[in-house]
């Protein structure tokens, strides 16, 4: 079982916050105001009887608070947290509508309590509110995208986000975690290879169990390139949600996987490709208040768009995670097209047809990526265009200015 309460503390948030300011990061981002989620907004995913009871518990007595926690897994109601698990979840919903409408490209919401583990009825695992699962439907409904892929690479499962969508066909979910042959927490025999989804959601959840600790970014890595993008890409979301737990990172106290900070500059480069770029990252779990910082920091930078860090001690998968790998390909292999063997072509079967194919389509990409006012005299540097301030300014010029200003901190 797991002992959150001692580790899933508010420094988590300050000591990210902190390094992203240290690391000239935060200045580079749009901050979005925070809100609280709906009663609607929350039964997107949870029940009535759910939310009504998580209502009153800011009125309790400790006393029935402790008799109200006693009822689920692994979590502690203090008076406050109704509102925060409403903060959290509504900042969420704040991210998908800010990358939704384009005011950004995309984002990180940096909240506690984390949500993959909550279920319709049910707190667990320090998780009130499902708030990735919350921000999927919500998603789905206001703006009406067909396809939402949601990656977990917290270093648990996602139990919650599974259940609510395991025979959806429209949300995909990828989890990774720590499973260790069922004998680490939640200690699910869903969480294994084979829970594939159901019914008309089969194929749209998909398991990877670490079956050993100590995972390292060739793991991680293999995973990515073997099992998750090629499907990703069939897929073809409109938007990529990220439960994006740092307890799969070194020295992680739950984890205790070896992955790098940096791995997650690579897993994020390799999601913002999906969706035309549309990447919204929710904190969930990381609870080493050194690496999860560093993880964090990782995860901006790439999403504002600097290059990933060269890919350090790639040696390899180790076997046990061969195994999962393998696995996890074959139960998925009749549902998607990538995972299948590619047949043997003969020459006869070579079209003697003349080939046609349409034009690519454009691409859309702001004109300029970063506007620059210097003082006169200050020499304009390499690769910017410089005008002039007394210049009569070209309006089509001006144009695409104002199209950078709006969007050259996103
Ligand atoms: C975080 O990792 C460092 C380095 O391995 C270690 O010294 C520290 O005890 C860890 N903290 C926690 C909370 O596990
Ligand atoms: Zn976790």
């Amino acid at each position: 079982s797991l002992c959150f309460t001692s580790i899933e503390v508010p420094e988590r948030l300050t000591v990210s916050h902190e390094a992203l300011i240290k690391n000239g990061l935060a200045d580079r981002c749009v901050s979005v105001p925070v809100r609280e989620a709906t009663d609607a907004d929350i039964l997107l995913v949870h029940s009535e009887e759910y939310l009504e009871a998580v209502k009153k518990t800011p009125y309790m007595t400790l006393e029935d608070l402790k008799e109200f926690t006693l009822q689920y897994g692994d979590v502690y109601f203090h008076p406050n947290i109704y509102h925060c698990a409403k903060l959290a979840a509504g900042a969420a919903l704040q991210l998908v509508d800010s990358v939704m409408t384009g005011k950004v490209r995309n984002g990180m919401a940096l909240v506690r309590p984390p949500g993959h583990h909550s279920m319709s009825s049910a707190a667990n695992g320090f998780c009130v509110f499902n708030n990735v699962a919350i921000a999927a439907q919500y998603a789905k409904q206001k703006y009406g995208l067909k396809r939402v892929l949601i990656v977990d690479w917290d270093v648990h499962h996602g139990q919650g986000v599974q259940y609510c969508f395991e025979d959806d066909p429209s949300v995909l979910y990828f989890s990774w975690h720590r499973y260790e042959h069922q004998k680490f927490w939640p200690q699910l025999r869903e969480s294994d290879y084979d829970s594939v989804g159901k019914e008309k959601g089969a194929g749209f959840n998909i398991n990877v169990p670490w079956n050993k600790v100590g995972m390292k970014n060739s793991d991680y890595l293999s995973v990515f390139c073997h099992v998750l993008l090629p499907v990703a890409y069939e897929f073809c979301p409109d938007l990529v949600l990220v439960c994006a737990g740092f307890d799969s990172a070194i020295g992680d106290p739950e984890g205790e996987m070896c992955a790098s900070p940096d791995i997650f500059a690579h897993l994020t480069h390799l999601l913002m490709n999906l969706a035309g770029g549309k990447l919204c990252a929710v904190l969930e779990g990381g609870y080493n208040l050194t690496s999860l910082p560093q993880s964090v920091c990782q995860t901006v930078q790439t999403l504002l768009g600097d290059p990933a860090p060269r890919p350090a001690n790639l040696d390899g998968p180790c076997e046990s995670a061969l195994e999962s790998l393998h696995c996890v390909r074959s139960a998925h292999r009749q549902y998607w097209s990538c995972l299948k063997h590619a047949g043997i072509k003969g020459d006869e079967e070579k079209s003697q047809e003349e080939q046609v194919w349409p034009e690519p389509p454009k691409r859309v990409t702001p004109p300029i990526r970063a506007a620059l006012v210097l003082p006169n005299g200050v020499a304009c540097p390499d690769g910017c265009e410089s005008f002039g301030a007394s210049e009569d300014a070209d309006p089509v010029i001006v144009n695409k200015l104002r199209y950078v200003a709006a969007a050259c901190n996103a």
